[in-house]
């Protein structure tokens, strides 16, 4: 890669550990400092894993739920058109789901500033460890998996918030208030959420914030660039998230896909919406009856793509299982109960792998 006349631009004003360093940490800096006009090898996906762009189902999406209903007398209709959402779809979409427009402007002004720093004003909170909490990092688990992924991000945990808040970046000046006054909006939707799944099951409506512990909620800031081939790659390929429920929040560009009846259906944006996720733990508290479903994230030549992941999740000593009311002898439990804890290490030890993470904590896994 021609990079010498850049390379010393470069390396006036950078740190000596990073000029240092002949390969980019970050995705983003290889796509702007090299002008590549062509992805390389270790971001190529074998033939047989490729997006196949061109089989992408376009004129489906997932169903938009209004939620104003939710705290009038037609709550139950709203309940159960959430419930029809997560048994058929795995995912709906959100209106008047009562996060500010500006709360939201904000955190995605303030994304797309982040990625705009000089690169070693990002790094500083680089990290390929996946145990850290908070960090900045490159396509997936870079200590794990086989093919790079095209995307770089920044994981935060974000509750309890004053225990995370002092670990985040100070730059942009406004990162703290902003990305803090979106994260308790957030947490209030996911609450709000998260009790109406519970009652659209025929559980108390708390029961399954009951199960969570202290609850816990982490976010990624995902950084998609631009990519000269994106029919090779992937932003993040098929997965499901291991966490209880994700809100989403995307710009403009499309990029999202979710598997549906065996085909990849693509989730175009919705200007003030979200898009929500059950994830694998609400596959198990349910026993099935809803499942953490398959999706991926594509990238496009010509623009960035910037999405903001909310992971809602238990605490990781929270006890996980299927909830009692929902096994039976016709219907017994298909999971073992595990902390969250145990869950999560094997998640991001695994990799993005194929495979369900799921497998590994059933009833009959001799693997547990
Ligand atoms: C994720 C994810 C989708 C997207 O971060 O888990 O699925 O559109 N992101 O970025
Ligand atoms: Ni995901």
């Amino acid at each position: 890669m021609a990079i010498k006349t850049d390379r010393h631009a470069l390396e006036a004003h950078i740190s000596p550990t990073i000029a240092a360093n002949t390969k980019r940490l970050l995705l983003s800096d290889l796509v702007s400092s090299d002008k590549i006009d062509q992805v390389p090898s270790n971001y190529i996906r074998p033939i047989s894993q490729r997006p196949n762009l061109q089989n992408v189902y376009h004129d489906h999406t997932i169903p938009l739920i209004d939620l104003h209903d939710l705290s009038t007398p037609n709550r139950s209709h709203v309940v159960q058109q959430i419930g029809r959402a997560c048994r058929d779809y795995g995912f709906f979409q959100v209106k008047n789901h009562g996060v500010p427009e500006s709360t939201i402007s904000n955190m995605m002004n303030i994304a797309r500033e982040f990625f705009k720093l000089p690169e070693e004003e990002r790094l500083k909170t680089y990290s390929d460890d996946p145990t850290k909490t908070t960090r900045l990092s490159t396509s997936f688990n870079i200590r794990t998996e086989k093919v790079a992924n095209w995307r770089d991000f920044l994981r935060l945990h974000c509750h309890p918030l004053h225990d995370y808040i002092h670990e985040w970046p100070t730059n942009p000046e406004a990162f703290r208030d902003h990305v803090a006054e979106y994260c308790r909006s957030a947490r209030g939707l996911a609450l709000v959420l998260v009790e109406a799944i519970s009652e659209s099951l025929g559980l108390e409506r708390d029961y399954i914030n009951r199960q969570l512990g202290n609850h816990g909620q982490h976010m990624a800031l995902n950084y998609y660039p631009p990519c000269p081939q994106p029919d090779l790659t992937y932003g993040l390929p098929g997965h499901t998230d291991l966490n209880l429920i994700t809100i989403l929040l995307q710009d403009e560009v499309p990029g999202l896909q979710v598997l549906r009846n065996g085909n990849w259906v693509a989730v175009d944006p919705v200007p003030n919406t979200f898009i929500i996720n059950i994830g694998d733990q609400v596959q198990v508290l349910s026993n099935d009856k809803y499942k953490s479903v398959l999706h991926r994230a594509v990238v496009n030549c010509e623009k960035e793509r910037i999405s903001i992941p909310t992971f809602y999740c238990p605490s990781r000593d929270a006890v996980i299982g299927p909830a009692s009311e929902l096994v039976s002898g016709d219907e017994p439990a298909v999971y073992r109960q595990f902390t969250y804890g145990e869950y999560y290490d094997k998640f991001w030890n695994r990799g993005l792998a194929t495979e369900n993470c799921l497998d590994m904590f059933t009833v009959t896994s001799s693997s547990s």
